[in-house]
């Protein structure tokens, strides 16, 4: 079931999941993404004619299954780094959905970590910042997507990222009592453009606003063109 054709001819890249940096064979550093925004976002461009690459992490919802969707699961963020990085000089547009961990552990342990008395300290280590490096990697006929989750100064700290990651599009969603965006149906997002432009998507299905960024991101497309 083919939507539309707006996208026929452009490849997309879009990343969806949590990242888990492990600690041990049992143990990793993680995050309550479960991939569905990635998933729907992966479909929607699909469905309007977008030859797509979805990298995933760990995700807890099915991916969409269509042949036209190639799928590279890229469990920790070093991998889904070098996998993006790598596919991004091919594509017209990235939109980066996934929960990417900030940190991962210096160092990995072969074998299952057993307790000792007393406190115990992880170090860490900064993982590489896929959004800030297709930012720098840009090429003027791209589209450069991200997401931010906050739970404070929502606008604020969107509209930052915007700037220093050198994104077109932001789209901010607030974590909150009323608004746990993980493991829940609906969000609510406002996205954050260059030009200063601010627009809300609303409250709803994760799938109806995947609709309503694409249409936003096509729009931005052919701007560029
Ligand atoms: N992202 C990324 N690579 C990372 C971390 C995040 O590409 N190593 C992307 C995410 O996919 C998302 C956006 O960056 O599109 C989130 O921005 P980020 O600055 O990581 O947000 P936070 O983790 O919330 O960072 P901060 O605590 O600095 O607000």
């Amino acid at each position: 079931m083919q939507k539309s054709e707006e996208l026929i001819g452009k490849k997309v890249l879009v990343t969806a999941g949590a990242t888990y940096e492990p600690i041990d064979p049992v143990r990793f550093i993680g995050n309550r993404s479960s991939g569905k925004t990635g998933a729907a976002l992966a479909e929607e461009f699909y469905l309007r004619g977008a030859e797509v690459y979805l990298i995933y992490g760990n995700i807890h919802v099915p991916l969409p299954t269509y042949s036209g969707i190639k799928k590279i699961y890229t469990p920790t963020a070093q991998q889904m780094f070098d996998v993006c990085v790598k596919l991004f000089t091919d594509v017209d547009m990235a939109v980066l959905a996934a929960a990417v961990a900030d940190y991962t552990p210096i160092q990995f342990s072969t074998v299952k970590i057993k307790k000792e008395d007393g406190e115990m300290t992880l170090h860490l280590k900064k993982t590489p910042d896929i959004l800030k490096t297709l930012g720098e990697q840009k090429k003027q006929n791209q589209i450069l997507a991200g997401f931010a989750l906050e739970t404070n100064c929502l606008i604020e700290n969107a509209q930052k990222k915007l700037t220093s990651k050198n994104a077109d599009v932001i789209f901010a969603n607030i974590c909150s009592e009323e608004n746990p965006a993980f493991h829940v149906d609906e969000n609510e997002i406002v996205a954050l453009f260059k030009n200063n432009q601010m627009k809300k998507l609303g409250k709803n299905k994760k799938y109806i606003l995947a609709e309503k960024m694409v249409d936003e991101l096509v729009m931005l497309l052919h701007d560029k063109i």
